[in-house]
């Protein structure tokens, strides 16, 4: 099985199920425009998040690594007209591509975009007492995720869902003598998550590896436990 494989696919279910939408493909155009790296989730794992957030009935999110506000936008679509999201971003060009993107797509109202390092986003977030959110999709520099967890922990209740982005990486997950930091900061991700209590709480987790149109990786899905 090859790339081109994988990428054919991905098309053949962006046709039939997620579907052309002006919003999200104006959003994907401006943020080749202006020299974003083209790594936001495919349409199928975009609408997978979607899905995730209207069945469990989301009313809050909490985003981090929000580029140009692709997943973002697919995110606050499963909100019901009075929910939330707040998204953090590093980056403050990033950070202004996605506050226009969002605009465009007519969801200003429901979406705060906090620009700076996550770390003193997340602090912040606890610090003003915000939350509890009801889901989390953790996707910012990947060698800081446990400490994102945990720290998302702080701002979550029991029955709140976590899903953490490219934690399989092309499978260098397992190389335990990788010295790449994102594979390390994943496998330290996958080690708290097999603790049975993480800051505090119990969480209960599983990995999927997926293949598509941005090659062979996975997410993480979590589930706060009382
Ligand atoms: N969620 C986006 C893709 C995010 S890419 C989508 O699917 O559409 C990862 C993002 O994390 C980038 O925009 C990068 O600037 C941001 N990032 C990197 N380090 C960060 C940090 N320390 N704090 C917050 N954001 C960070
Ligand atoms: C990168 C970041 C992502 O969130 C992703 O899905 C793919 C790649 C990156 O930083 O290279
Ligand atoms: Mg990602």
């Amino acid at each position: 099985m090859s790339q081109e494989r994988w990428t054919a696919v991905d098309h053949y279910i962006d046709d039939l199920l997620v579907g052309h939408d002006p919003a999200l493909e104006a959003a994907l155009q401006a943020s080749v425009d202006a020299g974003l790296p083209a790594i936001a989730l495919t349409p199928a794992l975009g609408k997978l998040l979607h899905l995730l957030a209207r069945m469990h009935g989301a009313r809050s999110i909490l985003e981090l690594g929000t580029l140009g506000g692709y997943s973002t936008i697919w995110l606050a679509r499963a909100l019901p007209a009075d929910g939330h999201l707040v998204t953090l971003e590093l980056d403050p060009r990033y950070a202004e591509v996605a506050a226009a993107n969002v605009e465009r797509a007519g969801l200003a109202g429901l979406i705060k975009i906090n620009v700076g390092p996550a770390l003193d986003g997340l602090r912040a977030l606890i610090a003003a007492g915000a939350g509890p959110f009801d889901l989390v999709f953790i996707d910012a520099d990947k060698q800081s995720t446990p400490e994102y967890f945990e720290l998302a922990l702080e701002l979550v209740r029991p029955g709140s869902v976590i899903v953490t982005d490219n934690v399989v990486l092309g499978g260098a997950l397992i190389d335990a003598a990788s010295e790449d930091s994102r594979a390390h900061g994943m496998r330290r991700f996958h080690e708290l998550l097999a603790q049975e209590r993480v800051g505090g709480h119990r969480v209960t987790a599983t990995t999927i590896q997926t293949v598509g149109a941005k090659g062979y990786d996975g997410f993480t899905l979590s589930l706060v436990l009382p």
